[in-house]
């Protein structure tokens, strides 16, 4: 007997099975798509990591599984350094999370008009997935948000983090978030004072989510084209 783990669910292609052959589903498995949030700062009520956490619900809320690497695990990574060959856990936590995520969502604060050393040293050290068949972000949905004292660093910073998101080969979400700190506060970790900046953060997480499960089905389909079932035994 033939055993045959089903291409997925396509009510106007799936072919009879053949004699001897079952088919043990014809039901597509649902994977909830992984994104991980990158963002924070060494203080303990970050605005920044805050705002993130409304952006990963927003994901959450579309469907997605999260992680949230935050300013104290930020802070725990050392400063990249691409010669050293040794990584250490956390760097390897970090790479390994974002190996398998199927979309990011990245804040920082603006820091002199750029983005934090915290984050881009998170980013430098995505430079070990150079190698990988998808390098860096390939494929991978990148949603941004920028905390600042003020809106010209908020829309520069912003700016200058998409262009990094572009450069490690991702795709930037059409919505950013730019938050000035100025104006709106995170008392808590779940409370803002401003429902229009968690309306836009939490749209943050959703585009990046639904790009994630929108390119996913796009390769399931793909996958369906080439017409090929797995076969697991045949006795
Ligand atoms: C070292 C440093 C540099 C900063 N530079 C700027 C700046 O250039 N422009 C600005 O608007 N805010 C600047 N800020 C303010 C932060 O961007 C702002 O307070 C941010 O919301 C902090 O995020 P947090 O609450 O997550 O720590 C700076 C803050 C620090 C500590």
């Amino acid at each position: 007997m033939m055993v045959i783990l089903s291409r997925p669910l396509n009510k106007h292609r799936a072919a009879p099975a053949p004699s001897g052959v079952v088919i043990l589903s014809r039901i597509e498995p649902v994977r909830r798509p992984l994104v991980v949030g990158i963002g924070g700062t060494t203080r303990p009520a970050s605005s920044t990591e805050r705002a993130l956490g409304f952006a990963l619900r927003g994901a959450e809320e579309s469907g997605a599984r999260t992680r949230l690497f935050g300013g104290a695990f930020l802070y725990s990574l050392p400063h990249y350094a691409p010669e050293t060959r040794e990584l250490t856990a956390a760097q390897r936590e970090l790479i390994e999370a974002v190996r398998a995520a199927d979309a990011l969502v990245i804040a920082t604060p603006g820091y002199h008009g750029g983005i934090s050393g915290l984050v881009k040293n998170a980013l430098d050290t995505l430079e070990e997935l150079r190698d990988d068949e998808r390098p860096y972000l390939d494929g991978r949905a990148v949603g941004s948000i920028v905390t600042a004292y003020g809106w010209q660093a908020a829309g520069t910073v912003l700016t200058s983090l998409r262009s990094i998101v572009h450069a490690l080969r991702g795709w930037p979400t059409p919505f950013g978030a730019a938050v000035n700190t100025l104006e709106t506060r995170f008392e808590t970790a779940q409370t803002c004072s401003d429902p229009k900046v968690v309306d836009q953060l939490r749209t943050v997480g959703q585009q990046a989510s639904d790009f994630a499960l929108a390119f996913g089905a796009q390769r399931a389909d793909a996958w369906h084209d080439v017409g090929r079932d797995v076969v697991l035994a045949q006795r």
